[in-house]
């Protein structure tokens, strides 16, 4: 089943960054987007995930058809219950806990918090600490552990490593890629990490105005 269909989708600010793309990821399956700085992988990433409609063309997540054709109370819960958003700046809440900060995702979505997952993350002895008091890594990581806490269908991550260092990033992508396969989920990265993105099942690269396939 394909969890993420992009149909003729175009999207400009100043200038056409992309125009009529089409893109399906199946589940079980992962897909990276390089292209230099400022060529739209960060606004093809909003595009997907619920956070700016395009400027034409069609979007659909995990079976639900055109999901800018909803209101905006449906497409609230479809960023809550079914993508988990990875970010390179993480909107953890500073003044809590990094447990509290898990404890919002696990209730909101009705799941457990998987202390293997913090354990394999190495942030299983910093969840008494305050959000301020961790390192930026540690504070990656946990952003990172929040979403899979929520068990989404499909995550999108904008350079989700960009604040780690090579073994800590490779060790943290290989658990999110454990994810994505024991639970049929997908993912979609926006990265400049050319290891990273050999992981991935299928490397795009969005250059004049296109994204083809490599
Ligand atoms: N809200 C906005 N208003 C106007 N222009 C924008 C907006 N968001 C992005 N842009 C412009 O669109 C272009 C693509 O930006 P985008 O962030 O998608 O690039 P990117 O490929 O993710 O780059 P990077 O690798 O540096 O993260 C850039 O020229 C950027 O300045
Ligand atoms: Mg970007």
């Amino acid at each position: 089943m394909n969890l993420v269909v992009a149909q003729n989708v175009s999207h400009s600010f100043d200038s056409l960054l992309y125009e009529d793309v089409n893109l399906s990821i199946e589940s079980a399956s992962s897909v990276a987007i390089l292209g230099v700085s400022g060529s739209g992988k960060s606004t093809f990433i909003n595009n997907l995930s619920t956070l700016l409609p395009p400027l034409s063309g069609k979007i659909s997540l995990n079976g639900i058809d055109d999901i800018y054709s909803k209101n905006d109370a449906e497409i609230l819960e479809i960023r809550r219950k079914e993508i988990g958003i990875i970010f390179q700046s993480h909107y953890l809440f500073r003044g809590f806990s990094a447990l509290e900060n898990l404890q919002v995702a696990s209730i909101l979505t009705n799941k457990k918090i998987d202390m293997d997952l913090l354990e394999s993350f190495g942030i299983a002895s910093v969840l008494k600490q305050q959000i301020s008091s961790l390192s930026g890594g540690q504070q990656q990581r946990l952003s990172i552990a929040r979403v899979l806490t929520k068990k989404p269908k499909i995550i999108f991550a904008d350079e989700p490593t960009g604040n780690l260092d090579r073994k800590t990033s490779l060790k943290v992508m290989n658990v999110v890629f454990e994810y994505i396969k024991k639970y049929n989920a997908s993912m979609i990265i926006a990265t400049h990490d050319n290891e990273i993105a050999n992981m991935c099942d299928r490397k795009f690269y969005l250059k004049d105005c296109k994204i083809t396939q490599m």
